[in-house]
C-alpha cells in the first residue's frame, strides 16, 4: 500500500462498451476482413478482459489494496464495517466461503460500473453540443476540427470523436500503440537501468511476452474527462494537457525538448523503449517523421485543448446555451 507504483492510474469511466483483448480486432460494422491488430481489453495493457477481472487486479495489487490473496482479502472484508451488508446482498454465509465471497465481491464492484451516473453520464459541454443543444465557442470549434482533421491533429483517428451508429463517442478505438512516451524519472522502478515498461509485451502482462512487435504499445485511453487528471500517458510523464498535446506536435521536431542528451550532445530519443522496438513506434500525423515542421501551432495547440476542456462531465447547458463562454473551465467537474 505504501510502495510507489509503476503507471499512471487509468479511469475506469466510459468503459462500459470495451471488448474483452483480442489479437485480432475487426469492426462488427464495414468490412470486417481487415484485421486491425490487438485491441480492447482493461487496464493499459488490456490484461484484463473485464470489469469483473479488473475488480481484482487493485485488490491484489501490492501497489494498491495489497491483499496477499483473495482469501486475505475476504478476511479483511468480514471484519469490516461493510461487512453487514455484505451479507444482506449476498447471504447471511458468504464470507464464511473466501471462494464465493471473493467472486460477489467482484461482482459487487462490475455492477457498480454499470451505473450510468457515475460511469458514463455523457454530461460534458461536447455531449449539449452533440445533442444540438448549445454552440461551441469559437476556440473550441477550431480545436475540434484540428482534432478531426487528418492533416493536423488527426487525434480521431485513435480517439474517435462522432456519433457512430447512434451511440456517442467514447475517445478512444480501444487499440494499442507505441508513441515513444519519454522515461518518467519519479517512477522509482525506472531507477533500474535495465528495467523498461513494454505495456502489451511485459514485464506486467504476461502472456504476451516474446512478441517483440508488441513491445511499447499501449491501450488508447477515452479522452473524456481527460481535463481531470493530472498526469498523463501510461507513465504519467506529463502534467498539464497543453504538455501532452504539444508532446504529439513535436516529438519529431524537437525531440530535444523531450529527451535526455548522450555524452556527445545527440539526443536519445525514445528512451523509455530499447532500440530493438523503435519500428513499433507510431509514425503518423501529428507525428512528422523527419519533417521540419510541428503538426500544430502554438495557437492551434491552444484550440486543441479548448477543445478537451469541453469533454468534462457536469456540465449544466441552461444559461450557458446564450453565452457558453461564460462556463468553460468552471464546470462543477472542473473546479476539482
Ligand atoms: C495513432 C493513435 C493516436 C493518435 C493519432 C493520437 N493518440 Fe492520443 N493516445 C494514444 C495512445 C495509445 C495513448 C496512450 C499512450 C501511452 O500511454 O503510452 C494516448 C494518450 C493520449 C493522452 C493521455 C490521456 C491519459 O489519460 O493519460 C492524451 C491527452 C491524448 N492522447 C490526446 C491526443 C490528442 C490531442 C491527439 C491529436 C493531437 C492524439 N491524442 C492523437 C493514441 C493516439
Amino acid at each position: 500500500m505504501s510502495l510507489p507504483g509503476i503507471r499512471a492510474v487509468p479511469t475506469l469511466t466510459y468503459h462500459q462498451t470495451i471488448p474483452p483483448f483480442t489479437e485480432h480486432f475487426s469492426e462488427t460494422d464495414g468490412d470486417d476482413s481487415i484485421d486491425q491488430g490487438p485491441a480492447g481489453g482493461w487496464a493499459w495493457d488490456g490484461r484484463a478482459s473485464s470489469a469483473h477481472e479488473q475488480a481484482a487486479l487493485p485488490l491484489l495489487s501490492s501497489y494498491e489494496m495489497a491483499n496477499a490473496s483473495p482469501v486475505a482479502a475476504i478476511a479483511r472484508l468480514k471484519q469490516s464495517p461493510n461487512a453487514a451488508r455484505f451479507r444482506e446482498a449476498f447471504g447471511e454465509h458468504v464470507l464464511d466461503d473466501p471462494p464465493l465471497a471473493w467472486n460477489a465481491l467482484l461482482l459487487a464492484l462490475e455492477v457498480f460500473q454499470q451505473s450510468p451516473q457515475d460511469f458514463y453520464p455523457y454530461t460534458s459541454k461536447y455531449d449539449a453540443y452533440l445533442r444540438g443543444q448549445i454552440t461551441l465557442r469559437k476556440d473550441e470549434e477550431r480545436g475540434l476540427a484540428l482534432f478531426n482533421d487528418p492533416l493536423k491533429g488527426n487525434c480521431a483517428a485513435c480517439h474517435p470523436s462522432a456519433i457512430k451508429r447512434g451511440a456517442f463517442p467514447q475517445f478512444t478505438d480501444n487499440g494499442f500503440i507505441a508513441l515513444g512516451v519519454p522515461r518518467n524519472a519519479a517512477i522509482a522502478a525506472n531507477r533500474q537501468r535495465g528495467y523498461f515498461d513494454l505495456g502489451l509485451c511485459g514485464p506486467i502482462r504476461t502472456d504476451l511476452k516474446g512478441r517483440p512487435e508488441y513491445c511499447g504499445l499501449f491501450k488508447t485511453p477515452t479522452l473524456r474527462n481527460v481535463a481531470l487528471r493530472h498526469a498523463f500517458f501510461h507513465n504519467g510523464a506529463f502534467h498539464t494537457l497543453e504538455a501532452a498535446v504539444r508532446f504529439y506536435s513535436e516529438r519529431d521536431v524537437h525531440p530535444e525538448k523531450y529527451y535526455p542528451r548522450r555524452k556527445d550532445g545527440r539526443v536519445r530519443k525514445f528512451d523509455d523503449l530499447p532500440s530493438d522496438y523503435w519500428t513499433n513506434i507510431n509514425t503518423d500525423a501529428p507525428f512528422t517523421n523527419g519533417d521540419k515542421k510541428a503538426a500544430l501551432s502554438n495557437a492551434e495547440i491552444r484550440d486543441v485543448v479548448a477543445f478537451l476542456l469541453t469533454l468534462t462531465d457536469g456540465y449544466v447547458p441552461t444559461k450557458a446555451a446564450k453565452r457558453p463562454a461564460e462556463r468553460v473551465g468552471r464546470g462543477p467537474g472542473q473546479a476539482r
